[in-house]
């Protein structure tokens, strides 16, 4: 069937794409966790946002659980990429289980500007997407003093103790233009907001989409390779298509319907955070077997961040 889409066709890779640093850590520490304890290791939600990810781990024997109660007593348990609350790491040490925590440092600092800024007195806006484990985590750092804001037009709605101690916060994986709106919602209607301390949104979320804006100024077509669950996967396929360029989120090449492909000489591809390279490749080897295809790359830059491991999984330094 593929053989209907076959022709001359082009294909740009955005660069940076797929895993940042703070996933390829966390898978590292659940690789790690196997290594060191032997299966199963519990681990509590999905690792990352990604189907591949996830059960190519199950198979090696970590056992994902939605909550701490399905961990049995004294085991160990991984905690996501997402951050948690201090109520999980309580509940942790009540259920006397040992913890990894593969939170990504990225996602700590928001914590820590939530408990500092609530701490002093402030009320904290969290631009974010409700739902969303990071999201649930972060409000956890202060219940009650941190409101959850998902939009420009939710903004005027707001209620607020005292208008002149009020600060913002991101969820990591945000579109940066959208986020740039609420931003600015925010300062309109209150003019003594303060902004955390350096850039929420995360190095590897703002260079994926400014690396997919560049191919999508290019391509007919951009495919995204990503769980629908991913955040960031998802903030791809929709930064494409506000700059006016087709575009569809897939698990992996299977996804990939005909009917996309055809009259789309110039297909752009780009992954999420949580995406490994390899269904990447396989996705572009698919569109090189339909026919005479470019491959190329389209780059902002490259990525040299990487995170050191967790102290419970650290191989010693120099043996
Ligand atoms: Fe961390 Fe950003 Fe990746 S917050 S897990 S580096 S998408």
């Amino acid at each position: 069937a593929w053989a209907a889409a076959v022709g001359q066709r082009r294909v740009l890779l955005a660069e940076p794409r797929a895993f940042c640093a703070g996933v390829e850590r966390a898978i590292e520490v659940v690789e790690r966790a196997l290594e060191i304890h032997g299966a199963p290791v519990y681990v509590r939600k999905q690792i990352v946002h990604n189907t591949h990810v996830v059960n190519d781990l199950a198979n090696r024997g970590a056992v994902f659980v939605d909550e701490l109660d399905e961990v049995p007593t004294g085991a160990t348990v991984v905690f996501s990429a997402h951050g948690v609350a201090p109520m999980v790491r309580t509940h942790a040490n009540d259920r006397q289980l040992s913890v990894i925590d593969a939170t990504c440092p990225l996602v700590e600092k928001v914590h820590a500007e939530a408990r500092r800024f609530t701490a002093r007195g402030d009320t904290v806006l969290l631009i974010g997407h409700s739902g969303h484990e990071e999201v649930d985590g972060t409000l956890g750092e202060a219940p009650g003093r941190i409101t959850l804001v998902e939009s420009a037009e939710a903004v005027g709605s707001i209620e607020v103790e005292d208008p002149e101690r009020v600060t913002y916060l991101m969820q990591t994986t945000l579109a940066v233009d959208e986020a740039e709106e609420v931003v600015d919602a925010l300062k309109d209607r209150f003019p003594a907001i303060v902004g955390p301390g350096s850039a929420d949104i995360c190095y590897a979320t703002s260079n994926r989409q400014n690396a997919v804006r560049r191919v999508a100024a290019e391509a007919d077509l951009v495919l995204v390779v990503g769980s629908e669950n991913s955040a960031n996967s998802r903030r791809l396929a929709e930064v494409s298509r506000r700059d006016g360029t087709e575009s569809h989120l897939v698990e992996s090449v299977d996804e990939v319907r005909l009917d996309w492909l055809v009259g789309a000489d110039t297909i752009g591809i780009s992954a999420g955070a949580s995406a490994p390279p390899d269904l990447v490749a396989a996705l572009s080897d698919a569109l090189a077997g339909l026919g005479a295809t470019s491959v190329s790359t389209r780059s902002i830059g490259t990525e040299s961040i990487a995170f050191t491991l967790p102290k419970e999984v650290r191989r010693p330094q120099g043996g």
